[in-house]
């Protein structure tokens, strides 16, 4: 049987930021990588740019595409071809598992999974106490900690994963009414206990396969877990509700996306579309109706307003939004500690954090704002992580935000975002750092940030340190720019840059297009080969061998699955095209998000979220259950190997 459910809207799609008109109009030329500066002829005669595409060479030591390495490449898998079925396929050689799906039972009386009918009056399925007990909703990014050094460490350590949204139909099921929101207290609780993060330790048996341990580590944080606020505005009045007047203590975090971890070994998770969960009640005028547009907050998604007050915003009680959207640090080895969300890292709508380590010890935490013409953001701390920790201090908590300017000519910048500089004075309604950094999409407009057609996740390649991010697609852009060289652009591209010297605490870089997704072969002013289509490129990581591992999230051409390709950033054909190759297609109305693996390399672990989102899957269809499940994927290949290699 198909339901018949409503294609789920994008609220990424659409932009809440008005100040796109003097970025665009002050660029007017183009940077590509060689490959796609050929392919240009391609896209001019195609009429999809309006810029040249040819760029002068970098300033500086350009990135390292375009250097044909040589021999075997870093990919040695045979691709798998576009996947149209309901399940998961990976190449040759290696098996894929589902893995802690949706409702998998991991803390306190261990309750089964029970999904829901579709009849009127039916089974709602599991309560929500019995959620908060269980694996989340819709996974997404995710990192594994060894639980020991060395060979044991592959075997036994913990998965932290995100629960970004929910699909509220599959969660009630015969309890939703209009627009498939709970219709009481407790489908709202249970919605809320859906969300958030689960912590849960795993081991890998003799026979290969992994199993959820009986351990006092497992941990579920939700909606409505008790939390801190640290960093330069902790306590602002912008923070400080009627529940909590202090502006200290905010409760649970919500809709997280990506993620990051800490050399300090602590788990970042993202909030991204966190604006999507409330009910603005009208009488709201100056800063506070200011921060509700440009943020996008109303529309009560999931229903929650009617059953829980803390999701109705109110004149003169305003703030609760502004308690969302930020990095949240986890310690996934202590279950007792709150987690804490880190100020200092800006407000928007975080896709995912990816901490690097300088020379000379600062972490540096790269970071996107996934909404169309949003920026591409950085914090750098105060100092060298030991010695701040040493100290008593968090590495996140003292340092400098930044947002990028790229410029036609190969160049960008890094502004900072520091009160007191760059406008971001009183009179223009920063009085402080906190305004700053609870306004941080404000502060960004204000220092002419560059537009990107939505910036998705990043990742540094641990050979070269050339930073890269996912622009997943911007079909509503007019007018093109270096850094988002296609109008209407459907299919999203890869941009990546060397900060200057080597450095990555420098405030200048010099970038290049990675390449163009789309159809292949030039078509849509793709830059990639036709057997390697591919569109909306999201998740992204590049392993300690500099493999680019590449995660769809969107219409992909030909209208197969969402799917993830592997790519070998050293190894490219003589326009400077990089090798890629299909590894792994999903099951039918996935999105394929979020990546780890064990030290090893041996074991990879990959989700699956929102299967069947339009009603027309059952994977992954373990233990005779057939409501779709969004789950990890275990994939490992048959021989022990390296995984893509
Ligand atoms: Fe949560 Fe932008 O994907
Ligand atoms: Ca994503
Ligand atoms: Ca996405």
């Amino acid at each position: 049987m198909s339901l018949t459910l409503e294609p789920a809207a994008d609220p990424d799609d659409d932009a809440s930021n008005p100040s796109t008109a003097r970025p665009f109009s002050e660029i007017a030329g183009a940077r590509l990588s060689r490959r796609s500066v050929l392919a240009g002829g391609v896209l001019a005669a195609a009429g999809f740019l309006t810029t040249s595409l040819v760029g002068p060479p970098a300033a500086v030591a350009a990135p390292p595409g375009g250097q044909d390495r040589g021999g075997r490449g870093l990919l040695g898998f045979e691709p798998v071809p576009p996947g149209t079925a309901d399940e998961v396929i990976v190449p040759r050689g290696y098996t894929a598992r589902p893995f802690i799906p949706w409702g998998t039972p991991i803390l306190g009386s261990f309750p089964a999974f029970a999904p829901g009918t579709a009849e009127e009056g039916g089974p709602a399925g599991n309560t929500a106490a019995e959620q908060a007990e269980q694996i989340g909703m819709h996974h997404d990014g995710m990192t594994y900690f060894p639980l020991h050094s060395g060979r044991r460490g592959n075997e036994h350590g913990l998965l932290v994963l995100n629960h970004e949204y929910t699909d509220e139909y599959y969660l009630h099921r015969a309890q939703f009414v209009d627009g498939y929101k709970p219709t009481s207290a407790e489908g709202v609780r249970k919605s809320q206990n859906a969300h958030g993060v689960s912590v849960v330790e795993i081991e890998r048996a003799r026979s290969g396969e992994w199993q959820v341990k009986r351990s006092p580590r497992n941990r579920r944080i939700t909606a409505t877990t008790p939390m801190s606020f640290s960093g330069p505005a902790a306590g602002h009045r912008l923070l400080r509700t009627a529940a909590d007047p202090a502006g200290s203590t905010p409760l649970g975090t919500i809709n997280n996306c990506g993620n990051g971890e800490t050399p300090w070994g602590t788990y970042l998770t993202c909030e991204e579309n966190f604006n999507g969960y409330f009910r603005v009640d009208p009488g709201h005028g100056g800063e506070d109706a200011a921060l509700q547009t440009r943020y996008g907050v109303g529309g009560d998604r999931n229903g929650w307003a009617a059953h829980d007050p803390r999701f109705v915003v109110r004149a003169g009680d305003a703030n609760e939004p502004n308690r969302f959207g930020w990095v949240v640090e986890i310690d996934p080895l202590n279950p007792r500690s709150a987690p804490v969300k880190r100020t200092a890292l800006g407000r928007l709508k975080h896709e995912d954090a990816t901490v690097h380590v300088s020379r000379g010890g600062r972490v540096v935490v790269y970071m996107g704002d996934d909404q169309v013409n949003e920026y591409v953001y950085k914090f750098v701390s105060a100092a060298n992580w030991r010695s701040m920790r040493a100290r008593g201090t968090s590495p996140l908590d003292e340092g400098t935000l930044y947002v990028a300017r790229f410029t036609d000519d190969g160049r960008g910048e890094w502004v900072p975002l520091v009160h007191g500089q760059h406008g971001l004075t009183p009179e223009n309604g920063f009085a402080d750092q906190g305004d700053v950094l609870v306004k941080t999409r404000q502060a960004a407009d204000r220092v002419g940030a560059t537009p990107m057609d939505r910036p998705e996740w990043t990742a540094v390649d641990p050979r070269s340190g050339t930073v890269y991010v996912t622009l997943t697609n911007n079909t509503g852009r007019t007018i093109a720019n270096a850094a988002n060289p296609r109008t209407r652009n459907q299919w999203g591209h890869i941009v990546r840059w060397d900060e200057d010297h080597g450095d990555h605490t420098a405030t200048g870089f010099s970038w290049d297009v990675f390449l163009l997704a789309g159809p292949g072969d030039g078509a849509d002013g793709s830059t990639i080969a036709a057997e390697d289509a591919f569109g909306s490129p999201d998740g992204l990581w590049l392993d300690p061998d500099s493999r680019a591992w590449i995660q769809t999230d969107g219409t992909q051409p030909g209208g197969a699955n969402n799917q993830m390709l592997a790519a070998d950033p050293y190894r490219t054909d003589r326009n400077g095209v990089p090798e890629v190759r299909r590894f792994l297609t999903g099951a039918r109305q996935c999105e394929v998000t979020g990546i780890a693996m064990t030290p090893d390399q041996r074991t990879l672990f990959v989700n699956l979220q929102h299967p069947g989102e339009d009603g027309d899957s059952s994977w992954p269809g373990l233990d005779g259950v057939t409501t779709p499940r969004s789950a990890t994927v275990v994939v490992a290949r048959d021989d022990g190997g390296v995984i893509g290699s």
